[in-house]
């Protein structure tokens, strides 16, 4: 097997970023080079304050040790994929918006330009790893394009690698991996680069968590895994509406089933539904997947995860209007977080949006406040989720706060949508004296104690937790 001395990552975002950071630390004879077409993403993960393009947790410590030794930041896709002999393609793919299979197939436009680039300007043999996560049997398109196009005397080995780590805990998912997975062609040639890239990896991981299978294994399980994790959360979310109708309370319900050692309690938290760049993208993903390959009840079962997130969203903004009277027409409604997740400032299908929309839709003012969501982030979400309104007519009825207590001032209602910590340390007495009364609170996350609120004043509803 080749000894991997310089590794690129095209694509320099979320996944991509932190991944190859992290091999840079782990890996210190490793020169890993991760360039990007975004010339401002580049520029920032090259800042000198380290004000770096994505927020996580730990991140900036990874950078700051390697940095200018062997970890580089770059516009320079060429020259990156010519000095490199491993290449992880990290690039984005999202659901494709028109053509053949839109609002279900995953957009591999952008791995195809990656791949095609690779085949045009790499001088000597490669190993090329698909990070990105792609529909089972991308793999072989890739090998066509590049065969189609190398250089005489260039030869490609294609392994699947997807990444498992979740936003928020990245840093802390690459250091401690439950698993790697690597995809092969079984022959000696693709085994041979397997072992490459395993070897890499065991720098910090035990070998035995370093699971090598089939390429079409490895593409199918990353979709695999993505909606079974999805299913747990439609299926926990699903059994709060019976919790709220019934007077079951779902963290007693979510907790008794997770003690069952073969269901577990990870992952049973229910909330006002999920979201991030890749729970419905890949769902969908093997949606299609399903569809094209003739199956329409296996497709047909995997949809209902994602619908049962869109009730679970629409759901929760209906108790909202229904609790405040049926109206919420020119009332002051409090939205607490916009991440999809706590400890990201990412905002991709985050359930806050479609929260704020149905809002607007009812004609409320909301008062907005996340501790790292950028404000031209929440701008573009919202105009992106409410097409018929102008940004203008947005801007009146939605104020963006810089923090809660300022958010929650003269709100008639304050609705939790991401778990931040600090969310849970608000000074609840102070924003009571504040509010119109009643002063609601809908708690999306299961964060606040219900008990101590309603002993101040305030009327709570919680996901899952009935009335009765
Ligand atoms: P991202 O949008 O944050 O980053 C992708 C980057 O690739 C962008 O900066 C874009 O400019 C760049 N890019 C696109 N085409 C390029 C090209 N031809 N040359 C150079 N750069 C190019 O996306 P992400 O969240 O990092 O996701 C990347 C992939 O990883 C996706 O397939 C996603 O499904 C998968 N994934 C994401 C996560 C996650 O938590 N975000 C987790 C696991 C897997
Ligand atoms: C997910 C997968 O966890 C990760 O393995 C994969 O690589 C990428 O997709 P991510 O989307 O970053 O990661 O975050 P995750 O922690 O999975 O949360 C996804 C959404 O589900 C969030 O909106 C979160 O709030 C929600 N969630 C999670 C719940 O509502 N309940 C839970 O019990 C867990």
């Amino acid at each position: 097997p080749v000894k991997v001395q310089k590794i690129v990552c095209i694509g320099a975002g979320y996944v991509g970023g932190p991944t190859c950071a992290v091999i840079a630390q782990k890996c210190p004879e490793i020169i890993v080079t991760i360039v990007d077409l975004n010339e401002a993403r580049i520029n920032a993960w090259n800042d000198e304050q380290y004000r770096l393009p994505i927020y996580e947790p730990g991140l900036v410590e990874v950078v700051r040790s390697c940095r200018g030794k062997n970890l580089f930041f770059s516009t320079d896709v060429d020259k990156g994929i010519q000095e490199a002999d491993l290449i992880f393609v990290s690039v984005n793919t999202p659901t494709k918006k028109s053509g053949v299979g839109a609002g279900f197939a995953a957009d591999l436009n952008y791995v195809e330009l990656a791949t095609r680039r690779i085949a045009a300007v790499a001088t000597s043999n490669k190993i090329v790893v698909e990070k990105s996560t792609v529909p089972c049997r991308t793999a072989e398109s890739m090998r066509t394009i590049l065969e189609a196009n190398a250089k005489p005397n260039c030869r490609f080995d294609i392994l699947s690698n997807p990444e498992f780590l979740a936003e928020g805990t990245a840093i802390k998912d690459l250091h401690n991996p439950d698993r790697v997975l690597i995809g092969s062609l079984q022959t000696p040639e693709g085994l041979a680069a397997c072992q490459s890239l395993s070897d890499v990896y065991a720098h910090w991981v035990s070998r035995d968590q370093i699971l090598t299978v089939g390429l079409w294994s490895s593409e199918l399980s990353k979709l695999a895994a993505n909606a079974m994790l999805a299913q747990r959360i439609s299926s926990i979310n699903a059994l709060s509406a019976i919790c709220e109708a019934t007077g079951a309370n779902i963290d007693e319900v979510a907790n008794a089933v997770g003690y069952d050692s073969r269901i577990g309690p990870k992952f049973l938290k229910a909330s006002v539904g999920f979201g991030g760049s890749c729970f419905q993208k890949d769902i969908l993903n093997l949606v299609y997947l399903s569809e094209s390959l003739h199956l329409p009840e296996v497709a047909a079962y995997w949809r209902q995860v994602v619908e049962m997130n869109e009730h679970q969203k629409s759901r929760f903004a209906k108790r909202v209007v229904d609790s405040l009277f049926n109206t919420i027409t020119n009332k002051r409604i409090t939205v607490l977080g916009f991440a999809f997740k706590a400890d990201t400032g990412d905002t991709r299908e985050s359930a806050a949006i479609s929260l704020i929309r149905d809002f607007l839709k009812e004609k409320a003012n909301v008062n907005l406040y996340d501790p790292q969501v950028e404000e031209h982030q929440i701008w573009q979400d919202l105009a992106e989720a409410s097409p018929n309104l102008s940004l203008e007519t947005i801007k009146k009825q939605v104020n963006i706060c810089s923090s809660s207590l300022e958010a929650c001032k003269d709100a008639e209602a304050i609705v939790i949508a991401t778990e931040w910590k600090e969310f849970k340390e608000i000074d609840w007495e102070t924003v009571y004296q504040g509010m119109n009364k009643p002063a609601f609170v809908f708690d999306g996350r299961l964060l606040v104690d219900e008990d101590k609120l309603t002993k101040i004043g305030f009327k709570v509803v919680t996901i899952g937790r009935g009335s009765l």
